[in-house]
């Protein structure tokens, strides 16, 4: 059995990986520096490509470290790569599932896999964890997507892990299944005391879930901490309008609070210390039919992600100007 893990779960340290060479070399994972502490649900956030699964190959053994150093359970993963793949589970993207056995034999399988002794009171125990008890001796090609996730994290537990790495453990799932694996990741961190670390690229998912957050872009984490510290980072809210004549931005730009004023035309991106404050000013100084549309974005991990990658999650194109709109603001604030 594996005793309990103090201190960290995961050490990475001026980690990298490239695939290919010359003209064609990419840089998956360039210098990542990483403390996964014990016992929290740690969210890899990113856009496609960002090097997520890289990340978990390479802690899981499967991917060879280009250069660099990395620990997982307090052991190295290059030179006692079989220690660290005693105690972890990897739940992949991929199903990896026999249709044509039942849960019951699916773990069967997977303890006869694992070399495992004396699993069987383990598997039942999973077994009920997951509601799949009244059906583990179906075949799980008649199981819902949500029950046949269930099992897979239930096969990835079975040889009592300390550490699980999910890969996109929500992908393709509708919004109530995706809710009900949240509730069962957070089930099984406390239950059996695991250190989670899961991939994402919805924001929503990892701040539900995770503890803690690092937002990885092009192969480099970007921010890294819990979602409220990463909030923080963004002290001020966003306020986006459109006037029906043009202003004069010196207008604006005299009502305190405000830190910066951007205009196109008559739409208006003014950052302020507190939308709150600035809107009563904003109608005693502007008549209210001028304004044609007005919202208001609260920090986030949007307005994060925006700050830290110049670029809205699930955008492709970076929107220069905003990125250099906040860097002017960072600047003003300093
Ligand atoms: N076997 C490989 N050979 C060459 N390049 C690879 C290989 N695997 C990944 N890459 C490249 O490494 C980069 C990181 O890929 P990775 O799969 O880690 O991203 P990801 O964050 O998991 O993305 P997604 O959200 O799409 O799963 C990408 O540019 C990808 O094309
Ligand atoms: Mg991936």
């Amino acid at each position: 059995m594996n005793g309990p893990l103090n201190g960290s779960a995961i050490v990475v340290k001026d980690l990298s990986k490239h695939y290919g060479s010359g003209a064609r070399l990419v840089r998956a994972l360039d210098h990542v520096t990483l403390t996964i502490p014990s016992g929290t649900v740690f969210g890899l956030l990113g856009p496609n490509g960002a090097g997520k699964t890289t990340l978990i190959k390479v802690l899981t053994g499967i991917s060879e470290i280009t250069d660099g150093d990395a620990t997982v359970a307090g052991f190295d993963v290059r030179r006692q790569s079989m220690d660290v793949r005693a105690r972890i589970g990897w739940v992949a993207a991929e199903v990896i599932l026999d249709d044509d056995f039942s849960a019951r034999e699916n773990l069967w399988f997977q303890a006869k896999l694992q070399s495992l002794k004396g699993w069987e009171s383990r598997a039942e125990d999973l077994l009920k964890f997951f509601s799949l008890a009244d059906r583990a001796d179906e075949k799980v090609n008649q199981f819902s997507t949500g029950m046949r996730k269930k099992l897979e994290i239930a096969l990835a537990l079975l040889h009592q892990p300390l550490v699980i790495f999910m890969d996109e453990p929500t992908i393709g799932l509708d919004v109530s299944t995706r809710r009900m694996l949240w509730d069962i990741v957070t089930g099984v961190h406390k239950e059996f005391g695991v250190t989670v670390l899961l991939t994402t690229h919805y924001i929503e998912e990892a701040d539900a879930l995770c503890d803690r957050i690092a937002i990885i872009d092009q192969g480099r984490i970007l921010a890294e901490g819990t979602p409220s510290e990463l909030k923080s980072r963004v002290r001020a809210d966003i306020v986006q309008l459109e006037t029906v004549e043009p202003l004069d931005a010196a207008r604006l730009s005299r009502i305190p609070g405000v830190q910066e004023v951007r205009a196109q035309g008559n739409d208006w991106t003014v950052r302020v210390a507190t939308a709150d404050d600035f809107l009563p000013r904003l109608f005693a100084s502007v008549r209210t039919d001028q304004i044609r549309r007005i919202s208001v974005e609260k920090p986030s991990l949007e307005t994060v992600f925006l700050e830290v990658t110049g670029r809205r999650l699930g955008q492709d194109e970076p929107i220069r100007d905003v990125r250099r709109f906040y860097a002017q603001m960072q600047r003003a604030r300093r």
